[in-house]
């Protein structure tokens, strides 16, 4: 199975809620991006398969050469996927907002693995001044990007701000991933083939649209209705990206 192939399967590995695809691709191969509703049942129906032990993806594809950037990947799923792509030969780069909880979880990678080529660095997306820092170390200093995989994301938070005075779930989990991969996108062009892929979450389900008159909550905010239209963003921003991107 080619390269394009497993990222397309890697649905099955990460796929525990939910998740979007989009290619910036190749090789003749469609553009993947997966509809809302098959996305939320397939995360139904991966759990449950997980739970009576037969959803394992167990494809030996290897990433040596590959350059994979992930979000938020110090603990949950963000981690277990770090852990699979580092154990598949990957260079990993951990884009966590805590430096020490990131370097911990790149030891316990590093040593579960034994792959070495696992970096930190230093991302908060609650920030645009340090999604800007990143992306210009980022491609100031790797030569490719072939995986972003926008995992990170806070869930049902009492009303904060983000430092640029956004709703802190729809700032974090949709304008941070939004600005870091269009800063992202030269490199992730430059590298096909490549794949952005998004956490969405079943949860998008609640939110019928993004409300355009008050999408900071400042009329009144509810922490599950402000998460569902976070996350109700990822999969429209991922449908435009897969529609945008086909054939390049
Ligand atoms: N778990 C589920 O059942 C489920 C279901 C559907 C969808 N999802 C989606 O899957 C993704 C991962 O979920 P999870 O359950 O693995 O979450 P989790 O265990 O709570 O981990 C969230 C990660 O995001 C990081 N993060 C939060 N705010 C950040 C910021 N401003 N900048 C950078 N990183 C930040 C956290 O860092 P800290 O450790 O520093 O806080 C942590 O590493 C999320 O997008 C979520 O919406 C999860």
């Amino acid at each position: 199975m080619g390269f394009t192939a497993f990222l397309k399967r890697l649905a099955v590995p990460v796929c525990t809620g939910g998740f979007m695809v989009a290619g910036t691709t190749v090789l003749g191969l469609c553009t993947v991006y997966t509809d809302a509703a098959i996305v939320a049942l397939i995360g139904g129906g991966c759990l449950v398969r997980e739970l009576i032990g037969f959803a394992k993806y167990n494809g030996k594809e290897k990433l040596h050469g590959k350059t994979v950037v992930i979000t938020g990947c110090n603990t949950g799923i963000g981690f277990e996927t770090a852990k699979d792509l580092a154990l598949r030969g990957g260079r990993i780069i951990m884009a966590c907002r805590d430096m020490e909880k990131c370097e911990a979880a790149a030891k316990e990678i590093k040593d579960v693995t034994g792959n070495s080529n696992v970096l930190c660095k230093r991302l908060d997306l609650s920030s645009f001044d340090s999604v800007r820092t990143f992306c210009e170390d980022f491609n100031k200093n790797e030569t490719r990007l072939d995986l972003l995989i926008n995992n990170a994301g806070v869930m049902m938070c009492p009303k904060l701000l983000t430092q640029d005075g956004l709703e802190m779930q729809i700032g974090t989990n949709h304008f941070g991933h939004f600005l870091l991969t269009n800063l992202l996108l030269d490199k992730l062009k430059a590298s096909s083939p490549s794949r952005i892929v998004v956490l969405s979450s079943r949860a998008h389900t609640r939110c019928k649209q993004i409300s355009f008159d008050d999408i900071n909550s400042e009329k009144s905010y509810d922490r599950m209705k402000a998460y569902a239209q976070s996350k109700l963003a990822n999969v429209l921003h991922v449908k435009e990206l897969a529609k945008r991107l086909e054939g390049q």
